[in-house]
């Protein structure tokens, strides 16, 4: 790996915290860093990408696409240059694509790579081996891919690309923006209009970059419906400049710390609030949190970005239907710990996508609030925390199972409980949020090494 300053412990235990103040830039997103990197390959001349994230999970994506031919340099003034190869520029990799732990690149890569006409072996870790594909090979193989997986529809698996891939109308009865980059990469190297249908729009990032890079692309990206992408095969993409804002499934974990630690005031700045990313602060506020969004727009960018204000609440209970899961899917864990906090009983519904994520996150929330004395239960897909009302006992040992969200969600409770919380598998950290500890510290939170 690139990445070795920031070393963290792979047991870290978090103790009962004082308030927190301060101010703090919450990592790049991650999201974005990996499509600036992708949508950037892909486009003909020099794009420039200003703070992209360097955490593991987008170090992978860097060195697959050097594997595919693309040259990629970071400048003196830290700014990521990426030299495009054009639609169909990749050239066939010597070894096999190693994504790591990242669900994002492998599916996203598996999409790009298919109108090459190439051959491309696809790997993972133990936990992204486990992870379904059939979601990105169904229809890439209605498109024309040949897509050859050992494992049962899982990594490792080989694509055989082709410049000869047909537009489609895919409807995908889920809500995936992994699986939409995927298909919409692919038919970037399609003759016609390839239509993608999802049942609530899912976070829309490609679509914002592909329209910015020159492509093609129709899209509206409406609020609780039905949504519908078109793109026209054949149309080059010219480089262009990227800033990336910082991530609110990152900045998440600071927000609900501040809303939960009694006599917090934070400020996080610079933070992406495109509308398909927020629905955790939706939630929040129904729950009572005191967050103020200051700033708006304060950067040039295609994206929408904005300070975040928050303020210690006493938080209530809340019903999430499960439509709510599209804008927010990565925070169920994290809003599962300001849950647990509050009082009254919250109920998460419609959960099924939790269990095929880094680890089977509905799984890890259950067992892992109930070993830290909260009462959950479940009911179909559906979670139900009976809030404690601030008195969380801890004194436990989390294994995050290698889930970089399950390890912060659980480190952010150990602030407010009666005895500290122990997680496992804090290096996995690395893929999302480097600085975490380090940033977490600084706002007053006392998290150790326990290796
Ligand atoms: C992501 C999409 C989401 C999310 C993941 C990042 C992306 O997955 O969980 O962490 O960058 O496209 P799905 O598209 O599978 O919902």
């Amino acid at each position: 790996m690139m990445i070795h300053n920031n070393k963290i412990s792979d047991n870290l235990i978090s103790f009962t915290s004082k308030k927190l103040s301060g101010k703090i830039y919450p990592p790049a997103d991650k999201s974005i860093s990996h499509r600036s990197l992708l949508i950037s390959s892909l486009a003909v001349g020099k794009s420039r990408i200003e703070n992209l994230l360097e955490s593991e999970d987008v170090m992978h994506m860097v060195q697959a696409l050097k594997l595919l031919g693309v040259r990629i340099d970071k400048n003196k003034k830290g700014i990521w240059e990426v030299f495009g190869v054009g639609l169909d520029g990749f050239t066939e990799p010597e070894y096999l694509i190693n994504c790591g732990n990242s669900g994002t690149l492998a599916r996203t890569l598996i999409g790009a790579v298919t109108g090459n006409s190439i051959v491309v072996t696809f790997t993972g870790d133990k936990s992204l081996n486990e992870r379904p594909m059939e979601r990105v090979i169904i229809p890439l193989e209605k498109m024309g891919a040949q897509i050859v997986s050992t494992a049962n529809n899982r990594l490792p698996l080989t694509v055989k690309g082709t410049t000869n891939l047909l537009p489609i109308k895919y409807e995908n009865p889920i809500s995936s923006a992994q699986v939409k980059t995927s298909v919409l990469l692919a038919a970037l190297n399609v003759r016609g209009v390839t239509e993608f249908v999802e049942p609530y729009t899912s976070r829309d990032h490609t679509e914002i970059m592909l329209k910015k890079f020159g492509a093609k692309i129709r899209f509206k990206s409406s609020k609780n419906k039905k949504n519908v992408v078109f793109i026209e095969g054949g149309v080059n993409l010219k480089g262009n400049d990227i800033y990336v804002p910082s991530d609110l499934s990152s900045a998440s974990f600071a927000i609900i710390a501040a809303s939960i630690v009694p006599g917090s005031y934070l400020k996080l700045n610079n933070v992406c609030i495109n509308y398909f990313r927020t629905g955790i602060l939706d939630a929040l506020k129904k729950m009572g949190a005191d967050i103020s969004i200051t700033n708006r727009n304060k950067c040039t960018s295609e994206e929408p970005i904005a300070d975040i204000e928050v303020k210690y609440s006493k938080l209530k209970g809340l019903d999430l239907k499960s439509y709510c899961s599209s804008r927010m899917i990565d925070e169920y864990p994290i809003l599962s710990i300001a849950a647990s906090v509050a009082s009254g009983k919250t109920i998460l519904r419609g959960l099924r996508e939790l269990k095929v994520k880094e680890s089977n996150r509905f799984d890890a929330i259950i067992n892992g609030l109930r070993s830290c004395g909260v009462k959950v239960n479940y009911k179909g897909e559906d979670i139900i925390i009976n809030g404690a009302s601030g008195k969380i006992k801890g004194g436990t040992t989390i294994n995050s199972n290698f889930d970089h969200r399950i390890a912060m969600s659980f480190l952010v409770l150990g602030g407010v409980s009666k005895n500290p919380i122990s997680v496992k598998g804090c290096k996995s950290i690395l893929t999302s949020y480097p600085n975490f500890l380090c940033q977490m510290n600084s706002i007053g939170m006392d998290i150790r090494s326990n290796d």
